[in-house]
């Protein structure tokens, strides 16, 4: 079906696509990213600051690859969820009914919503089988970020739920053409397509953290994109694994890191691979030489987040085919965005040290050596305050700490000053180092959850809750 489409006889598969986009689509052949593409949410607001959607969690039938399904837990239908995407300032309304046989939420990873609309904490916003719940906030920063279930959430994500949620800037550069890639892994039975629990392994299995032996990207195995020599792509990459680390490379070329969680970075970054951890987003520019001919190989290198693990011979994630035409070349400006450090002259400072323990005979992990479900963390902090936080990794493996609600600065990470400056939600805390992070607390009181985003390592008890009052 893919090569009728290049060769111009796929018709009008791109109507259901925002006209916006499928115009920036131009440089590249019809159908460059249909193996790949995300369905947009539809808008079902006129207004042009509201986007208004709804969406339901069930479990459905998906194809994974050609002539293979799996029976996935899904937001409306399809793994990834629709694509959500709306402006800086834009108020997102999402009516959101549960249809899964179980209570979930949504959870808006990254953004800065009010403390009621995290999908998380302390406020009661579990949506119970056949329930709905209206979440509504504005959207204050640019960016990639996505949205995943709260409750039950190892099992929850890693059967599907994860979707991308964009927001634009009121003016973007031209970066080149956009590909958002979720990357995600799981195990299911080949015959029946039904997906194996992350309980199956039991209590080891989460202290390792589950890592399936199927990668996806948009939910598809080893899709293919088409581009043609001299384009440029811009790639939003969203590691929605519920534990698997994920070292980016692309075969023979260099990436241009441009953003990480929450909108660019200082300025652009020539990179051989990129690490993504769980819950991390990063923006990355891909240029196909002029001379290419041929597949580019998007690969995941071999990387010890835990003893070795996987540092077997990485995996295969997705191919450029490069077909004849002539691509738009694109360079990043000089200078992306003016990160403004965090004045911490006033913070008060605070040590988080994860470690790891025992509770009633099983094995724990804890944050200040309280493990969450057991003696839960409790922090306080005011409002309009700043805060500068230590975060110890006390164990011989890595831990991907993630803060809800307010995105901070990293200050130093393993005894160094971060290479660029940039806004991040979610930081590798690799094994036996140190991070040190500035955020500010704003005027959005409540209940927010940190923890480690490897999900099984939340589950065993690394994750504790901010009040901010
Ligand atoms: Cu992706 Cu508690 O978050
Ligand atoms: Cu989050
Ligand atoms: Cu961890």
């Amino acid at each position: 079906m893919l090569l009728a489409c290049l060769a111009g006889a796929c018709g009008d598969d791109t109507s259901k696509q925002d006209p916006e986009v499928a115009e920036g689509r131009a440089s590249l052949p019809e159908g460059w990213d249909q193996e790949l593409a995300l369905t947009r949410a539809l808008d079902r607001d006129p207004a042009p600051n509201v986007v208004d959607v709804e969406l339901d969690a069930r479990v459905s039938r998906v194809e994974v690859a050609p002539g293979r399904e799996i029976e996935a837990w899904t937001y409306a239908g399809q793994s990834p969820g629709p694509l959500l995407r709306a402006k800086v300032g834009d108020t997102l309304r999402v009516h959101f009914t549960n249809n899964l046989p179980e209570p979930t939420t949504i959870h808006w990873h990254g953004l800065e919503v009010p403390a009621d609309q995290d999908g998380a904490g302390e406020h009661g916003s579990t949506v119970a089988p056949g329930e709905t719940f209206h979440y509504q906030f504005t959207l204050r920063h640019a960016g990639t970020y996505w949205y995943h279930p709260h409750y039950n959430s190892t099992e929850q994500v890693w059967r599907g739920l994860y979707g991308a949620l964009i927001v634009d800037d009121q003016v973007e550069p031209e970066l080149g053409d956009e590909l958002t890639l979720l990357l995600h892994d799981l195990d299911f039975d080949q015959a029946s397509g039904e997906i194996d629990s992350t309980d199956e392994l039991g209590e080891l299995g989460r202290f390792f953290g589950n890592e399936g032996h199927t990668l996806l990207v948009n939910g598809r195995v080893q899709p293919t994109a088409f581009v043609h020599p001299g384009s440029t792509l811009r790639l939003r990459v969203i590691n929605t694994s519920v534990s698997r680390y994920y070292r980016l490379a692309i075969e023979g070329q260099k990436l241009t890191r441009v953003a990480g969680d929450s909108g660019f970075s200082e300025r652009a970054q020539l990179l051989d691979d990129v690490l993504l951890v769980p819950g991390q987003r990063s923006e990355l520019m891909l240029s196909v030489p002029a001379d290419a001919s041929g597949e580019l190989l998007m690969r995941a290198l071999p990387h010890a987040r835990f003893l070795c693990a996987d540092c077997g011979e990485g995996a295969d994630l997705m191919r450029f085919a490069v077909v004849p035409g002539s691509g738009q070349t694109r360079m990043p400006p000089a200078s992306l965005a003016r990160i403004e450090p965090i004045d911490t002259s006033a913070a008060s400072q605070r040590t988080l040290t994860l470690s790891q323990t025992t509770r009633e005979g099983h094995t724990a992990l804890a944050i200040n050596d309280h493990a969450y479900g057991y003696d839960t963390l409790m922090l306080h902090a005011h409002v309009n305050s700043t805060e500068l936080w230590t975060i110890v990794n006390d164990t011989d493996y890595d831990h991907p700490f993630h803060l809800h609600g307010f995105r901070f600065q990293v200050r130093s990470e393993a005894g160094r000053a971060p290479a660029v400056g940039e806004w991040r939600d979610t930081t590798n805390v690799a094994a036996r180092t140190k991070v040190e992070l500035a955020v500010f607390f704003d005027d959005r009181p409540g209940s927010w959850m940190f923890h480690c985003h490897i999900l099984d390592h939340a589950e065993l008890g690394m994750m504790g809750m901010l009040h901010v009052e």
